[in-house]
């Protein structure tokens, strides 16, 4: 029986053209048992995506976790010496917790891991093999990849203070210029260095030019320490692998890829393909999994998600129009009228609805725009999941929520405070642990830990000024606009937690899709704010 008579699905016939491609280039099968102990990933949670697993015991009493990695099953059978090179691929199952809703998920995956004393060749054949496992999947496909080496250089040449240096990761991973700029500033960074960082955000481009805009902005002068030489030392050599093949109008430099600093050490990429919000491929090099495990050599691989097809068909399916349209979503209420009129301004008003007109969903076709009104705390929900490509959201709930979006602009409007307050005179008892209501338990729980203090977090969701009123709570944190409520209420301002602004916030995969419609939304945007100022 032929293969196109056994009625496979999408996801297996990829499946199997991968297994050949795998097998083709040198790599051999990895099998392995759908259970490890428990123990094992207990000591290593900060290589896991999740730290929660599933666990049970066994009949001998053994404490077991269904398998949410792959890797580093892998890893604990590589021999070691670092003397010898694995070729390893694999089609397997994993089970992890889906980080918004908390539901443990199967995820099927593929994918291969090089082991051993590699050298820039088979770092280049990893991201080769990358770039073709994805052309199986989409045509449209686009890699976007970058290299920690530099980002590690050049956070050490920036400052030496490690809590500016890890929110400067975040703030890259995020694509907010303009958070970046102001910690950047008041951290006393070396301006040069500022400069460099920024022109290597706004340098995109495929990996055949590379070497020559990493010239233009003198890389090899400013990246000079081990990491950051051999950094540049291998994006060039992996662009010359490229030279000359279709592949590499696909892959596109991209600083603001940084995946996970404790996993990842050197290369890293993600591939995405049109319709789908996340990234359908991920990998890098990861010899730091290695040295923890005491063995030697350096480690590069990635792997497919093969189970996001099944989301891709959905799409397809959902998507019957021939019209490419920028969605964007609205916060209902004052601050979505007022982005909603000045984008209107800006040449990309919807058609006029009638007053009174309670349809959520309106367009401008020649414009290319379709605009959604939803709840003002979902907007990061519809960017997040795809179902918008760009939307305005309060910084509170960017920082409560912590969704994996672009922060492309401060639009300045909706400004306000995230603020700590509680009755006059109130003086805090250390000896007792605090009761804090409020509508942002996360934001709660970060600013008190990072004071050390011992909190009780009561989630209420609105009014919550009556909490310390009626003696629920001792203080609150919430948001401080007029002051008003506060004083209504015979309370006030104890601290100011950070200051609050409505955001323009993108999905990374739509951003990078449809980046110059987006782009020219956040210039007009910005000039339009920047004129009423
Ligand atoms: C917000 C916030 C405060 C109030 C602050 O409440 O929770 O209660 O605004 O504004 P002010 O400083 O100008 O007085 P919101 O109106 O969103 O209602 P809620 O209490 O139901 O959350």
């Amino acid at each position: 029986m032929k293969i196109d008579q056994l009625d496979l699905r999408p996801e297996e016939l990829v499946s199997l053209s991968l297994r050949t491609l795998y097998k083709r280039h040198g790599y051999e099968l990895f099998r392995m048992s759908k259970f490890e102990k428990y123990e094992y990933y207990a000591g290593n949670k900060d290589f896991l995506v999740s730290d929660r697993v599933i666990t049970f015991y066994d009949t001998n009493g053994d404490l077991l976790a269904l398998k949410p990695d792959v890797t580093l099953s892998i890893i604990k059978n590589y021999f070691g010496s670092g003397q010898e090179k694995q070729k390893l691929f694999y089609h397997e199952n994993v089970y992890r917790p889906d980080l918004s809703s908390g539901q443990f998920r199967e995820i099927q995956q593929t994918g291969l891991e090089c082991i051993g004393p590699l050298t820039g060749e088979d770092l280049s054949e990893t991201v080769m093999l990358a770039a073709e496992s994805l052309q199986e999947i989409h045509p449209g496909y686009q890699i976007h990849f970058s290299h920690l080496g530099l980002l590690t250089d050049l956070l050490d040449q920036l400052t030496a203070d490690e809590s500016v240096k890890r929110t400067a990761i975040r703030l890259i991973s995020r694509r907010s210029l303009h958070d970046l700029r102001v910690l950047l500033q008041e951290s006393e960074a070396s301006e040069v260095m500022q400069n460099v960082l920024f022109s290597l955000m706004e340098l995109s481009c495929p990996i055949g030019e590379l070497p020559e805009r990493l010239n233009a902005v003198s890389a090899d002068a400013f990246f000079r320490n081990e990491a950051g030489s051999r950094a540049i030392r291998e994006l060039k050599e992996i662009a010359g692998r490229f030279l000359n093949s279709d592949l590499s109008t696909h892959m596109i430099f991209d600083f603001s890829v940084i995946n996970d600093l404790h996993y990842y050490n050197g290369i890293i990429f993600q591939g995405i393909i049109p319709g789908l919000p996340d990234a359908i491929l991920a990998g890098g090099e990861y010899d730091r999994l290695l040295q923890r495990m005491g063995k030697k050599g350096r480690a590069v691989g990635f792997a497919v998600y093969l189970s996001l097809m099944e989301k891709l068909q959905n799409a397809e399916a959902a998507d019957d129009t021939e019209e490419e349209f920028l969605n964007i979503a609205l916060p209902k209420g004052r601050l979505g009228e007022k982005v909603y009129e000045l984008l209107a301004s800006a040449g990309y008003s919807g058609e006029k609805t009638q007053e009174n007109d309670r349809r959520l969903v309106f367009e401008n076709r020649k414009a290319g725009v379709r605009y959604f009104w939803v709840k003002p705390s979902d907007v990061t929900i519809y960017v997040e999941r795809g179902a918008a490509d760009i939307g305005i959201a309060g910084k509170d709930i960017l920082l409560e929520n912590n969704p994996e979006l672009f922060e492309l602009l401060d639009l300045k409007i909706g400004v306000c405070r995230m603020a700590v307050a509680g009755p006059k005179g109130f003086v805090d008892d250390r000896e007792r642990v605090l009761r804090v209501a409020t509508k942002y338990p996360r934001i709660a729980k970060d600013y008190f830990a990072g004071r050390s203090r011992d909190i009780d977090i009561i989630k209420l969701n609105g009014s919550i000024e009556l909490a310390p009123i009626l003696g629920l709570s001792d203080v609150i944190v919430d948001i401080v606009e007029t002051g008003k409520t506060l004083a209504d209420n015979d309370l006030q301002v104890l601290k100011t937690v950070c200051p609050i602004s409505a955001r323009l916030v993108a999905n990374p995969t739509s951003y990078r899709f449809q980046k110059t419609m987006i782009q020219a939304v956040t210039d007009q945007l910005e000039k339009l704010l920047t004129d009423q100022i």
